[in-house]
């Protein structure tokens, strides 16, 4: 369904991905892995539009889309959730919602689409009135995911959605992630630093380091391989 071959992208000097191929099937969820500063976010930016590749494709749903701007991939159903949630803090939680659903077709379906998000987090609709920096960490990160549902994507980025938050409430919010990919096969690709956990909510995944692909398996064979325990899991 969405398939990057052979990327190559900079930051002004500095390559910042290598050759990068991946894809992910309809209805998949994959992980990304791999340390700080290894090209996660770029591999995103690239995805959604943020950043240009210097060399590659990207291609969805046979179309490439390598130079599309990011909002005509938002049309298209492709929607980040950046690392850092970028929520308008200033606005009500409803606000932020409704900036979600800019896009032609969602604008058509908000109320239906917001009655679905309010069910998949009930917090957030208890919230609506009040503005988004007073909502706790957790709270914000429902929202930001939750303002990405509001533009029904097709495909949903999801980065390192664990960053700051307590583990009970990580826990929660990977849980409702993975119950958006079964109950809808909505395809999502996490990135994510905490290896584990994300290799215990995804079907695949693929390890970067220095901006390559250095590997590629199923989540069960990543989370026995000796390597993997090696590099990411010493702790746990
Ligand atoms: N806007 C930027 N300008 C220059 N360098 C950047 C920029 N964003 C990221 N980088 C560099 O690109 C590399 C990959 O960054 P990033 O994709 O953010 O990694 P990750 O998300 O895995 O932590 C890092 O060395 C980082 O310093
Ligand atoms: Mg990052």
């Amino acid at each position: 369904m969405l398939s990057l071959e052979n990327i190559d992208a900079y930051y002004m000097d500095f390559q910042a991905l290598w050759d990068v191929s991946m894809y992910v099937e309809k209805g998949e969820m994959v992980a990304i892995i791999g340390s700080n500063g290894a090209g996660k976010s770029s591999l995103l930016k690239i995805i959604s539009g943020f950043l240009k590749p210097t060399k590659g494709k990207v291609i969805f749903n046979g179309i490439e889309i390598q130079h599309a701007e990011p909002q005509d991939r938002v049309e298209m159903g492709i929607s980040l959730i950046p690392e850092g949630r970028r929520l308008f803090s200033d606005m009500t939680v409803l606000e932020n919602l409704e900036l979600g659903a800019y896009t032609k077709k969602a604008r058509k379906e908000k109320d239906i689409t917001l009655e679905w998000v309010f069910q998949v987090f009930p917090r957030i609709k208890e919230r609506i009135n009040q503005t988004a920096r007073t909502l706790s960490g957790g709270e914000q990160q429902m929202l930001a995911i939750a303002r990405a549902l509001m533009s029904r994507p097709k495909v949903l980025l999801v980065d390192e959605a664990s960053l700051g938050l307590a583990p009970i409430i990580i826990q929660t919010i990977y849980k409702t992630i993975q119950e958006i990919n079964r109950s809808l096969q909505m395809t999502i690709i996490i990135v994510e630093q905490n290896v584990r956990l994300a290799l215990e909510v995804v079907n695949r995944g693929y390890i970067i380091e220095n901006g390559r692909i250095v590997g590629t398996d199923t989540a069960d064979a990543l989370l026995n391989s000796e390597d993997v325990k090696k590099a990411y899991l010493a702790l746990g």
